[in-house]
């Protein structure tokens, strides 16, 4: 496959000159450009066919890369020394003065920030003079991407460079906090509530969409294979793929396990990668069992249910 590369050289320079870039992270593949380019930041809403008013997370390699863009708490601090670099974007108010693109926030006050955990993709953005601006590497409403071949199946030779990460670790997008307002989830990911609670000391609520969307992103139909998915099912029906949480049913060709044991980083890993092949196999549709909604069950579980939207 000719454009997926592991030459951190070479994204510099694509990403210098405005252009875009596959990059792994430790959630998911991500579409990245340089976040203070409006012609790069263009350029990825396009390919994505993503709507300009949906604004996308800024990736950072350091705090202090941060701190010229936007304006941090003591929240903010509490949970970057637990949890950065790692699965958590941050919603925080962007400074006057800030070099972000008007594009990248969709000209909000806010900014969605995070430090991805990924050696190329760290490493990449520590040779970098800017952030880079990275939404996950799919089509708008279709399944994010895991692997480097994923990207390729999502946008075929339209990007110029995927650098190969390998699958990604976590397998689910990062936990989006808003530190703007009462701190509150505006997507469950790979950070759980309960670790978040565990270092604020407080309860935590994960937002309920309502039409004063916080994150439009986050409304209508998303993380969809392209054919329908049923939830809470306790069989499939004829011609139909059965995904189930652990083996308990009698397995049959048409039955799909997130993970052998019950295990809830196992399960989140596969998630994507089970739907993507599910939907390669030719299925019509998928019937999926129950799931348990605690830790990553909460964002397994939300993935599910924007995917079984219409
Ligand atoms: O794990 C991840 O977060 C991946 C990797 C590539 O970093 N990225 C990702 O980006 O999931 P994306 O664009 O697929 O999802 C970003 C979500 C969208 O739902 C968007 O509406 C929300 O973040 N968002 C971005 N900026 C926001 C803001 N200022 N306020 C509220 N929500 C925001
Ligand atoms: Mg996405």
């Amino acid at each position: 496959m000719k454009n997926i590369h592991s030459n951190i050289e070479k994204a510099k320079k694509y990403l210098t000159n405005n252009n875009v870039v596959a990059i792994p992270t430790e959630t998911v593949y991500g579409l990245a450009g340089n976040a203070y380019s409006n012609k790069a930041v263009k350029k990825i809403f396009s390919l994505k066919k993503r709507s300009l008013k949906n604004p996308l997370i800024v990736h950072y390699y350091s705090i202090s890369d941060l701190k010229q863009d936007c304006i941090i708490n003591e929240a903010f601090n509490k949970l970057f020394r637990k949890f950065c670099p790692g699965p958590l974007t941050f919603v925080l108010n962007k400074k006057k003065n800030s070099r972000l693109s008007k594009y990248v926030n969709a000209n909000k006050k806010t900014i969605a920030i995070r430090f991805p955990k990924n050696k190329i993709t760290q490493s990449l953005l520590s040779k970098l003079n800017f952030p880079l601006a990275a939404p996950s590497a799919n089509i708008s409403s279709k399944l994010s991407s895991v692997t480097a071949t994923d990207v390729k199946d999502e946008f075929g030779n339209k990007i110029k460079l995927i650098l190969n990460g390998g699958k990604t670790k976590i397998g689910l997008e990062s936990t989006i906090v808003d530190l703007t307002d009462k701190i509150s989830i505006l997507r469950p990911g790979g950070i759980t509530i309960e670790q978040l609670e565990a270092v604020l000391h407080c309860k935590i609520k994960l937002k309920k969409l309502s039409k004063n969307i916080k994150s439009p992103g986050q409304l209508g139909l998303h993380y969809s294979p392209g054919i329908p998915v049923r939830l809470n099912a306790n069989y499939p029906k004829k011609n139909e793929a059965f995904l189930q949480f652990s083996e308990k049913a009698k397995n049959k060709n048409n039955y799909f396990t997130l993970s052998k044991s019950g295990n809830m980083r196992e399960a989140a890993k596969n998630l994507f990668s089970i739907l993507r092949l599910i939907k390669k196999k030719g299925y019509s549709s998928i019937a999926v069992g129950r799931i348990p909604s605690h830790g990553l069950g909460l964002a397994i579980n939300d993935r599910l249910k924007k995917a079984s939207n219409r």
